[in-house]
């Protein structure tokens, strides 16, 4: 696996990275709910490169913070978007939904928006059998009062968003286990 790295901003560690990219290249499409600058979808876009069937939607709505470069970058390829849209629509999420089902493999949905309980709620049920659903700013994170807790979903919001739906924890042991972090869960 090759890992890709990138020189845009990106809220998230090196060990996330590297799991973000082995996600990526083991399966056939990612959707980002939540782009911002584009860090990440820069690494989608070098994984893009490398493998041409490999497929990224990307949605935020605020285009001001978008990188445009990565944007148009984006757009120009066959298999990879960044569509500016609620992502919490029903409409937009009919379309995703509709952009999942073309899918030839199975499919990660990285919830890491602007309220990621909401956004796992919204968009579990678009998992299918193998399916891989994520959430960003999961757990304490324990810096202290110099750096007070930025967690945005706990394990039991999270619990409770999947209750019951078939979900197995899914990301590895080795991803660090305090602090602002992934969770993952294969359907
Ligand atoms: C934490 S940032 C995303 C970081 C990005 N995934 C990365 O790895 O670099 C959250 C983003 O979610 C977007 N967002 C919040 N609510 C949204 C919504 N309802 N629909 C689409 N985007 C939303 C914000 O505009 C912001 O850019």
């Amino acid at each position: 696996m090759t890992v890709y790295k990138t020189h845009l901003a990106i809220g998230h560690n090196e060990a996330e990275i590297v799991f973000l990219n082995r996600l990526a290249q083991e399966n056939s499409a990612f959707v980002e709910v939540g782009v911002h600058v584009g860090g990440l979808a820069h690494i989608m876009l070098q994984v893009a490169e490398a493998d041409p069937d490999f497929r990224y939607l990307g949605i935020d709505h605020n285009e001001q913070v978008l990188n445009r470069h990565i944007k148009t970058s984006i757009d120009f390829r066959p298999n990879t978007q960044i569509w500016i849209a609620d992502a919490w629509s029903y409409a937009t999420r009919l379309r995703v939904s509709e952009w999942m089902i073309a899918t030839d493999g199975t499919c990660v949905i990285y919830c890491d928006g602007g309220d990621k309980p909401k956004e796992l709620i919204l968009y579990e049920g678009m998992a299918r059998p193998g399916d891989i659903l994520m959430v960003h700013d999961y757990g304490t994170y324990e810096g202290g009062d110099e750096f007070p807790s930025k967690a945005e979903i706990s394990p039991e919001q999270a619990a409770l968003a999947l209750q019951g739906k078939g979900f197995v924890r899914y990301e590895p042991s080795w991803l660090p286990t305090q602090g602002i972090r992934i969770a993952a869960w294969r359907k």
